[in-house]
C-alpha cells in the first residue's frame, strides 16, 4: 500500500506525506514550501510533489490520496470529493481523485500520534483541537490496525476555540496559541472557567452547551468563540490592541507591550486547559488502566499543558509527538489507509521526516550564487567555536523536522549563558516581542543536570529548571522558571553533528547544552530550502551560517 496523506484545501497547516507498506517515507508541510505561514486555506501542491520526487514515485504508484476530513460527518462542508478533485487538478496529477479515501479528522491526528508511541501495544489517545467534523475533543483506542471512537465532545465545548478565542484577547493573530501560552508565565490565575468542566470522558463547556440545540452545530461553534471572547472581556477587561511598529528599515515588528489583565487571562486559561486535560487523562487511565496515553490535536502543542501532565502522572506512559497539530493529520490519514488494506505501520521516533539536501546539491547552490564559504575539517568543532565567543549561528543541516520546533536541523543557535542572548535573538534576529521564551538542545547526559526529566526529545514538554542554574542560563529559562528543553542523544562519538557539536561546547563551556530556536525571520515559516536559508541568513543580522559541511561568515564587526 503507497498511501499519500493529504491535509489542506481549507483550515490550515496543509502537508503532505507518504507511507508505504507501513513505513513512513517522508512529510512535508506547504508552508516551509509556499513560504505562507500556517498555509491557510491551501491545497499543497509543492508538498505533495515534493514528497514524491523524495520517495521516487509517480502519480500512477499511489494507491490512495488519504484526506483528513470527513464530509460524510460535516453538514456544513460537502466539499472533499471537490477537494481531492483540486488537488488533482492544482498539482497536475491526474486521476488521482478516483483513488481518494475520506478518514475522521481527529481519527487521523490518533493514528499520528500512535505512530510515536510503542506500536506494539493499544494506546488511549486524546485528541483536542480547534474542530474535528462535528466534535472538539475525542478520546480513542488506537491499536497498529486501526482506530476505536469511544468519545467524543460537541464543537461548543471546543479547548481549541476556548484558546483560540484567549488568543485574539492577547492581540496575537490567528495561529498565535503558542505566545498565549508564553504570555500566561507573567500573569496569575484569577478566573477558573468553571463552566469548563469534565463529565466521564467528555469535555463539558456549561452554558455553551445549550448552543447543542442550534439548527447548525457549526454556527453554533463560531458563535461560541464570540461568547468566549465577550466572557472574557467582561471579566478582564479590554482585549489588547497590539500596535504596529515599524524599526529604522521599515521593517514591521510586534509590540511587546501588554497589560496584567491580558497575563492573567492568559494564565487563566492555560490553567483551565490543564485542570480540563489533565482530568480526561485521568479519567481515561482509571477506565482503561496501564495503558499507554498518547495526545493529539492542535492543542497537544501547549508544552505547559504537557510539563502538566507529565508531572501530574509521573509513573504512566505518556507519549508526546511533534506532529499532533493539523499538518499531522495528513501522515495520520496514510497511516489509516494502511491499517484499513490490512497492513501494519512502523513506529518511528525521529522528526527529521522532511526534504534534505546533498553536498553536492548544496556546493552547487553556492557556486551558483557566487557565495563565499570554507568547510571546515571539523564542523562542530569549528561552530563550538564560535558559539563559544558569543556569535550566533543558523544550522542548517540534513532532512528538515516535520511540526513547529526546530530540532537542531534548521535552527539558530546561541550562547545560553549570556544574559543578552535572549534579547538578540528576540529584538534583533527574529524580530518578535521581546519576552518570548526560549529554549535549550541539551545532550540527555547533561539532562538531569538541568532538568527532572531526560527524555523529551521534540522540545514540546516543558520542564522546570533546577532553581540554582535559572540565572545562569536565563536566556532559556521564562519567568515562571520553566523551559522547553530538547534532549540530544549523545551520539557525539560518531558522524552525528549535533550532537559533536553539543560535546565540543561542553569542552569549551563546562556544559553541554546550546539555545536553539528556529531558524526563520519574523513571522515567516521555519526554512525550508538552502535558498531560503541564505535570504534569511544575509536578511538577518546572523553572523554565520553552517549550510550542510560549508560555513558562511559574515564579515568582522
Ligand atoms: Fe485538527
Amino acid at each position: 500500500m503507497r498511501a499519500l496523506g493529504v491535509s489542506g484545501g481549507f483550515g490550515h497547516d496543509a502537508a503532505a506525506a507518504i507511507v508505504v507498506d507501513g513505513t513512513v517515507v517522508v512529510m512535508a508541510e506547504e508552508e516551509r514550501l509556499s513560504r505562507r505561514k500556517d498555509a491557510v486555506g491551501e491545497i499543497p501542491v509543492n508538498a505533495i510533489h515534493a514528497c514524491l520526487k523524495y520517495a521516487g514515485l509517480s502519480v500512477a504508484d499511489i494507491d490512495a490520496l488519504c484526506l483528513s476530513w470527513n464530509p460524510a460527518k460535516d453538514p456544513s462542508n460537502h466539499q472533499m470529493q471537490s477537494i481531492a478533485t483540486r488537488i488533482s487538478s492544482e498539482s497536475r496529477l491526474e486521476g488521482l481523485e478516483q483513488r481518494t479515501r475520506v478518514y475522521d479528522h481527529h481519527a487521523c491526528h490518533a493514528a499520528a500520534a500512535f505512530l510515536y508511541a510503542d506500536v506494539s501495544a493499544p494506546a488511549m489517545c486524546i485528541v483536542a483541537d480547534g474542530r474535528g467534523e462535528l466534535t472538539s475533543t475525542s478520546v480513542y483506542r488506537v491499536w497498529n490496525g486501526g482506530t476505536e471512537l469511544i468519545e467524543s465532545s460537541p464543537l461548543v465545548a471546543s479547548l481549541g476555540t476556548f484558546y483560540a478565542a484567549a488568543t485574539e484577547f492577547c492581540g496575537f493573530r490567528r495561529g498565535g496559541q503558542g505566545k498565549t501560552m508564553g504570555l500566561a508565565a507573567y500573569g496569575e490565575a484569577v478566573d477558573a472557567f468553571p463552566e469548563l468542566s469534565v463529565d466521564d470522558l467528555r469535555v463539558d463547556a456549561g452554558r455553551a452547551n445549550l448552543m447543542r440545540e442550534h439548527d447548525d452545530p457549526t454556527h453554533a461553534h463560531r458563535q461560541m468563540r464570540q461568547d468566549w471572547l465577550d466572557a472574557m472581556v467582561e471579566r478582564f477587561g479590554p482585549q489588547r490592541r497590539a500596535q504596529h511598529l515599524t524599526d529604522e528599515f521599515l521593517c514591521g515588528r510586534p509590540d511587546s507591550t501588554f497589560e496584567r489583565h491580558h497575563a492573567d487571562l492568559a494564565a487563566s486559561v492555560q490553567l483551565a486547559l490543564e485542570r480540563v486535560i489533565v482530568e480526561l487523562a485521568r479519567n481515561t487511565m482509571h477506565r482503561f488502566p496501564g495503558v499507554q496515553l498518547v495526545f493529539a490535536g492542535g492543542v497537544a502543542l501547549n508544552c505547559s499543558l504537557n510539563g502538566r501532565l507529565r508531572s501530574t502522572f509521573p509513573d504512566a506512559r505518556l507519549h508526546f509527538n511533534p506532529v499532533p497539530h493539523d499538518a499531522g493529520s495528513a501522515l495520520g490519514a496514510a497511516v489509516l489507509a494502511t491499517w484499513e488494506s490490512g497492513g501494519a505501520v512502523t513506529g518511528i521516533s525521529t522528526p527529521y521526516l522532511g526534504i534534505g539536501w546533498s553536498h553536492d546539491q548544496l556546493t552547487t547552490l553556492l557556486n551558483y550564487y557566487g557565495v563565499a564559504a570554507e568547510r571546515p575539517t571539523d564542523l562542530s568543532e569549528t561552530v563550538a567555536d564560535y558559539l563559544a565567543d558569543g556569535r550566533t549561528v543558523a544550522w542548517f543541516q540534513g532532512r528538515s523536522e516535520v511540526g513547529p520546533r526546530a530540532l537542531g536541523h534548521r535552527s539558530i543557535l546561541g550562547r545560553p549563558d549570556l544574559d543578552s542572548m535572549k534579547a538578540t535573538m528576540n529584538n534583533k534576529i527574529k524580530r518578535r516581542e521581546a519576552w518570548r521564551p526560549l529554549g535549550p538542545s541539551v545532550l540527555d547526559s547533561e539532562m538531569i543536570r538541568l532538568f527532572p526529566r531526560s527524555d523529551t526529545p521534540y522540545m514540546i514538554e516543558a520542564q522546570r529548571m533546577h532553581p540554582a542554574l535559572r540565572a545562569e542560563f536565563s536566556s532559556v529559562a521564562h519567568v515562571d522558571g520553566t523551559s522547553r528543553p530538547q534532549s540530544v542523544t549523545d551520539w557525539s562519538d560518531t558522524e552525528q553533528l549535533y550532537p559533536r557539536l553539543l560535546a565540543a561546547l561542553r569542552e569549551r563551556t563546562g556544559w553541554g547544552l546550546v539555545l536553539n530556536t528556529s531558524f526563520n525571520d519574523f513571522a515567516e515559516p521555519i526554512v525550508h530550502s538552502p535558498i531560503d536559508a541564505l535570504r534569511t541568513f544575509f536578511s538577518t543580522p546572523l553572523e554565520a551560517l553552517a549550510l550542510g559541511p560549508y560555513l558562511l561568515r559574515k564579515s568582522e564587526k
